[in-house]
């Protein structure tokens, strides 16, 4: 089997090696951001040492440069999602950047009637919510919501009721950044093409986790975040299917989304550059395919394995614990949120961060789903290809001392 050498991996991560409180760093806040290893702390830095110019806006040998390091980052990224060609992807700042993109162009393009429907899910963060909000906010269409089973899971049989051939556009997370639920989207986004909606798959929990194929999953758009797959903030990737991105509006105004400018009268560009107005973060792009290669150099069968026998690991120790939930399905990925009955999840999360342990607490950007479960927030675990057994191991035992001083 494909396994990971974490001893390794931990070497390209130089941030990990360092004491918090007096204590070694215990780096569970993946879900988050994950940390950047050295391959990608080069490639940002060897790209200002060496190529910096601007992209498509010169003859000169830096440009030049520059362009074909964008260009080539791009076909990485069109490789590792397997789109079928690079024009499919479109750089944006990241997952939030992305969805608006797609809310925005939608919205502009008048193809979406009032009276219609949106779908999402009751698992969904804010950024897969908001912009679908304010949408139907504007265009007086309804927002309808999956509902959320006891087991962290989605009612399909619900979606089922849901769509209906006034259904516009289904928007559901790859993997839930709370519970680490999986989705099963293709078979969401099966049941979307059948009324003809199209689909939005955000990617931002999946993308460091999973192996993506947008062509077998079969959503017409795919985003995601570089900085929660050890890139860069601040870059980010929306796919869409090329027949839809040359039929759609472009976005905002200015440099590079153009062919022609008149003041009577502009035209626009292709794809994707239609969608690319002003100088974009190039060295973030180049950044982000340096991550995805190291991904890839790593393999994610490997990543898959590692990461879900300490996933599994955790919920061992953890489910131990009296008086702890843990909420979601058992096969979650990414991330173990959970809750110690009588114990307010922010005390223990700075007890444990006193201890070292880094991890998010509160709602995570989910308000929604939390309130279908009753809580404020959660502790929220979630872990990266450097985590390790030992680690897991501490931070139930740091869990077990923090409830022996709370109670
Ligand atoms: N969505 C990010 C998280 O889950 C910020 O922490």
């Amino acid at each position: 089997m494909n396994s990971l050498d974490v001893e390794n991996v931990r070497k390209d991560f130089p941030i990990l090696d360092q004491k918090i409180n007096g204590r070694q760093l215990v780096y569970l806040d993946n879900a988050a951001t994950t940390q950047k290893p050295v391959q990608v702390l080069d490639a940002s830095r060897s790209y200002y040492q060496e190529i910096n110019s601007n992209i498509h806006r010169g003859v000169h040998q830096l440009s030049q440069l520059a362009t074909s390091a964008h260009e080539k980052a791009r076909e990485t990224i069109a490789r590792f999602i397997n789109a079928q060609r690079p024009e499919e992807v479109i750089f944006t700042s990241g997952t939030t950047d992305s969805i608006n993109l797609v809310a925005d162009i939608f919205r502009k393009s008048g193809r979406m009637k009032k009276g219609g429907n949106i779908i999402i899910s009751g698992l969904e963060h804010h950024s897969n919510v908001v912009p679908w909000q304010m949408i139907c906010e504007q265009l007086e269409l309804e927002l309808k919501v999956i509902p959320v089973l006891d087991d962290g899971t989605l009612d399909q049989e619900a979606y089922e009721e849901l769509i209906d051939t006034k259904t516009e556009l289904v928007a559901i997370c790859h993997i839930s950044n709370a519970f680490g639920t999986v989705n099963n989207i293709a078979d969401i986004c099966s049941k979307a093409r059948s009324v003809n909606a199209l689909t939005v798959i955000d990617g931002a929990q999946s993308i460091s986790h999973e192996l993506i194929d947008v062509q077998s999953i079969g959503c017409d758009f795919y985003c995601f975040s570089g900085h929660k797959c050890y890139a860069p903030t601040g870059v980010g990737a929306l796919y869409g299917k090329f027949s839809l991105l040359s039929e759609l509006p472009p976005w905002k105004g200015g440099g590079e989304m153009i062919k022609e400018v008149t003041f009577d009268k502009t035209t626009y560009n292709d794809p994707p550059y239609k969608f690319e107005a002003g100088t974009p973060n190039i060295e973030g792009g180049i950044a982000l395919a340096a991550a995805l290669d190291y991904v890839n150099n790593l393999g994610i069968s490997a990543i898959r394995n590692h990461e879900s026998a300490l996933i599994n690991k955790a919920a061992e120790f953890l489910g131990q614990i009296d008086g702890l939930t843990i909420y979601g399905p058992p096969e979650r990925v990414g991330s173990l949120s959970f809750n110690i009955s009588d114990i307010h999840h922010f005390d223990l999360g700075t007890l444990l961060d006193k201890m070292g342990f880094a991890l998010r607490t509160g709602h995570h950007c989910c308000q929604p789903l939390m309130s279908r479960f009753g809580v404020s927030g959660t502790l929220r675990a979630s872990f990266a290809i450097y985590n390790t057994f030992e680690e897991v191991e501490n931070l139930a035992k740091a869990v077990e001392k923090s409830l022996n001083m709370l109670r």
